[in-house]
C-alpha cells in the first residue's frame, strides 16, 4: 500500500498495525508523543522477532546446517534491504551495530583513534546528543586532538559562517547531528560534507532522528559515515547501524576483537576479516536485524514523503495552537524543522507538566533529552518534548493542547 500525497492517509488502518496504542493508561486512551525518545513497534516487526527464534533460531555465518543457512539469508537480506533503504553503493558498506551510540563510538574509536594526532581538531555542533559528544571527547583525549563547537543562533539553527570560519587544515573529522533530538532542527549536512571535504575532513552524520522522517541518500550526501538506530524507525532496540564508505571502513582498524571479525588468529598474530564482518564481532542481535527489515517494509510501505507530510501537518497544527498559549516559550524554531516540539510554559516546571499531562494518558518528553551543553545555551535546566510519528493524530493533537492549557490554568 504506497499512498500518494493526495491520497487520505488511513491512520486507522496504520494505527491497527500497533498494538501498544490500544490501551488506556491513567484511565484515558494512550496518546503517545515520545516518538523521539522510541518509536513503538507495528505487528510485522513484533511478529518477525517471534517468527524468528520460533522458526529459525541459530547462530549466524558459522553453520551448514538448515537453520543456521536460513538465519544467515535473513540477516544478510537486511543489510541488502538497508543498502538500498539508504543508498549505499554495496550492503558491504551497512554495519550492524547495538544503535546510532555504537556507531559513533565505532567512528571515534577506529578512524578517530588512527587519524588524530596532537592538535588536530574534531568539530561537532552545539545541538549535539550526548552520543555524538562523549566519544569524541574520549579519543581527543587520548590523541591530544582538540575538540572545537560549532555555534548555533537562537533559533536552533547552525550558524554556517562560523562553521566555515572553523574548519582548517587542522580539521579532520566534523561529527554532526542530521536532525536534532531536542530542538527538531534540520541540518544543512550536504553543504556540511561540501564544506568539510575542501578541507580534507571525514564527516559522520548521526542520523537517529533522521532515517524515521526523511528519505537518505548517502550517496548523494557523499557522507564517509551515516550512523542510525532501528528503535527510533519502527525497529527493535539494540540494533543500529553504521554506514561507511569502502575505501575508509578498510583503512580503519576494527573497533573490537572477538570471532566472526577475523580471518586467522594465532597466539603471535591475527588477521582481520573483510568488511562489513570485520566490524561485527561476537553473536550480533539477529532477530533485531531480521526484525529491523520489516521495520524498513513498514516505512516502505507508507513512503517516507507520505510520512514527512503528516508529521509536518501534525507539527503545524501543534506549533500554532500550543503559540496560543500565554507564557508558550518554544526551544527550537529552525525555518527547516522535523516533528519535534521542545517548549517551556513559564512558570511551570517542565518535569510537573510530564507528570499531569502523563496523567491524562499522555505521554511526552521532560529534561535535557541528553543535550545538556544546548540547555546550557538556551539558558535553561530543562523542556516538555512532543514529539510525533506516522500513527498519530490531529485529533490527540488538539486533546494534547487541551489537556496541557487546563492543567497550566490549574497550576497558575
Ligand atoms: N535520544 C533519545 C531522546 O531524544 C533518548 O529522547
Amino acid at each position: 500500500m504506497t499512498l500518494t500525497l493526495k491520497d487520505q492517509l488511513d491512520l486507522t488502518a496504520i494505527r491497527k498495525q500497533f498494538p501498544v496504542l490500544d490501551q488506556s493508561v491513567n484511565g484515558n486512551p494512550l496518546i503517545y508523543f515520545d516518538n523521539a525518545a522510541t518509536t513503538q513497534k507495528p505487528l510485522a516487526v513484533i511478529s518477525e522477532i517471534s517468527r524468528y527464534y520460533t522458526e529459525d533460531n541459530a547462530n549466524i555465518h558459522r553453520g551448514i546446517h538448515t537453520l543456521a543457512e536460513r538465519a544467515t539469508a535473513a540477516y544478510e537480506n537486511t543489510r541488502k534491504s538497508i543498502a538500498q533503504f539508504i543508498n549505499a553503493n554495496e550492503s558491504e558498506e551497512i554495519i550492524f551495530t547495538k544503535g546510532t551510540t555504537d556507531s559513533i563510538n565505532l567512528v571515534a574509536h577506529s578512524l578517530g583513534g588512527s587519524l588524530l594526532k596532537p592538535g588536530d581538531e574534531v568539530l561537532i555542533s552545539c545541538m549535539e546528543h550526548h552520543s555524538n559528544i562523549v566519544p569524541w571527547q574520549i579519543i581527543c583525549e587520548k590523541t591530544k586532538a582538540v575538540l572545537k563547537i560549532i555555534p548555533i543562533n537562537d533559533k536552533g539553527e547552525l550558524i554556517f559562517e562560523e562553521f566555515l570560519n572553523l574548519l582548517s587544515e587542522r580539521t579532520k573529522i566534523v561529527s554532526m547531528v542530521h536532525i536534532s533530538n531536542t530542538l527538531g532542527t534540520i541540518n544543512p549536512v550536504k553543504k556540511v560534507i561540501a564544506a568539510a571535504h575542501k578541507w580534507g575532513a571525514k564527516v559522520l552524520i548521526d542520523g537517529a532522528q533522521a532515517t524515521p522522517h526523511n528519505k537518505i541518500d548517502v550517496k548523494s550526501l557523499n557522507c564517509d559515515f551515516y550512523a542510525f538506530s532501528g528503535h527510533k524507525m519502527y525497529g527493535p532496540t539494540g540494533v543500529g547501524v553504521l554506514y561507511g564508505k569502502r575505501s575508509l571502513l578498510e583503512a580503519i582498524p576494527p573497533y573490537q576483537g572477538g570471532g566472526e571479525m577475523i580471518k586467522e588468529v594465532s597466539f603471535t598474530q591475527t588477521t582481520y576479516n573483510e568488511i562489513p564482518y570485520k566490524f561485527e564481532a561476537g553473536t550480533p542481535n539477529i532477530a533485531g536485524v531480521t526484525g529491523l527489515n520489516k521495520a524498513i517494509e513498514f516505512v516502505q510501505s507508507i513512503g517516507l514523503d507520505q510520512i514527512s507530510h503528516h508529521e509536518n501537518a501534525l507539527l503545524l497544527r501543534a506549533t500554532t495552537q500550543l503559540s496560543e498559549i500565554e507564557g508558550f516559550q518554544p526551544m527550537g524554531t529552525a525555518s527547516e524543522k522535523a516533528s519535534v516540539i521542545s517548549f517551556n510554559i513559564e512558570g511551570v516546571h517542565p518535569f510537573d507538566l510530564g507528570v499531569l499531562l502523563d496523567a491524562k494518558g499522555i505521554a511526552i518528553r521532560t529534561g535535557h533529552h541528553c543535550t545538556q551543553p544546548l540547555m546550557d545555551r538556551f539558558k535553561v535546566e530543562g523542556t516538555a518534548r512532543a514529539s510525533f510519528a506516522i500513527y498519530n493524530t490531529f485529533e490527540e493533537v488538539d486533546q494534547f493542547v487541551s489537556a496541557l492549557s487546563n492543567l497550566i490554568k490549574k497550576l497558575r
